[in-house]
């Protein structure tokens, strides 16, 4: 059992359960042209975001790291007519990429911010912008702690924030890892494990994206 199967069977779910979808496939073929890099949530993965905005009756949604827009076709097609989805991202390549894919999808309630997350989160929360019903956090892993933690000023009771990236092959429990994401994860998780505003869990997931990890994190308190 390994990379091989885990693929197959993610085929085998997304055949089923997931009707080819021209957009999607275009937004990742233009990701991959414009030389991005193929770290975007599977299939899978991103029908899961969809369920889950859509369990919320999400209205709003905030995305931390927006690559090509993968993720935020995923999370916006979840939204009504009148939602509105934001997404941030630090490198204007992407952006733009990103800002192609969601046009040939046809999504038009989502909106990327460029620059350092931390700066747009801040900026976000003294525009009172929030309350987010959805939060998915998935940009630079060292951030992830300061992104929880501004993320809470744009939550409300009852938002869902979703971590991607939390197991890392396994190696977030190695609290000697030299690997800087893995160290961000463990600073992440640990705030978490003693956040009081918060009930959370993580699951492992393996797929065509390899061994990782998505945690849940539901806002329980103001
Ligand atoms: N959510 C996307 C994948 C995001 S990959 C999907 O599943 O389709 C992580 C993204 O975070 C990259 O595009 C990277 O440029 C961006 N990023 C890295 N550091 C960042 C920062 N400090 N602020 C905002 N975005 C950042
Ligand atoms: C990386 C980032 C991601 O968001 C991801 O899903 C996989 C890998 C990375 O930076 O290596
Ligand atoms: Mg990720």
């Amino acid at each position: 059992m390994g990379q091989e199967q885990w693929t197959a069977v993610d085929s085998y779910i997304a055949d089923l359960f997931i009707p080819p979808d021209p957009a999607l496939d275009a937004a990742q073929a233009a990701s991959k042209a414009a030389g991005l890099p193929a770290i975007s949530v599977s299939a899978t993965q991103g029908k899961l975001l969809h369920l889950l905005a859509r369990v919320q009756c999400a209205r709003k949604i905030l995305e931390i790291g927006t690559l090509g827009g993968y993720s935020t076709i995923w999370l916006a097609r979840a939204l009504p007519a009148d939602g509105q989805l934001i997404s941030l991202e630090l490198d204007p390549k992407h952006a733009e990429v990103a800002r192609g894919n969601l046009a040939r999808a046809g999504v038009k309630n989502a909106e990327i911010r460029l620059g350092p997350a931390a700066d747009s989160l801040r900026l976000l929360a003294s525009e009172k912008s929030g309350p987010f019903d959805l939060i998915f956090i998935d940009a630079d892993k060292q951030g992830y702690s300061e992104y929880l933690k501004l993320s809470l000023k744009l939550a409300r009771r009852g938002t869902l924030i979703i971590a991607d990236n939390v197991v890392r092959d396994g190696e977030v429990t190695d609290p000697k890892s030299p690997d800087e994401s893995v160290q961000g994860i463990r600073r992440f998780n640990e705030v978490l494990a003693v956040e009081k505003r918060v009930t959370t869990t993580a699951i492992q997931t393996v797929g065509n994206k390899g061994y990782d990890g998505l945690a849940f994190i539901l806002v329980i308190a103001d």
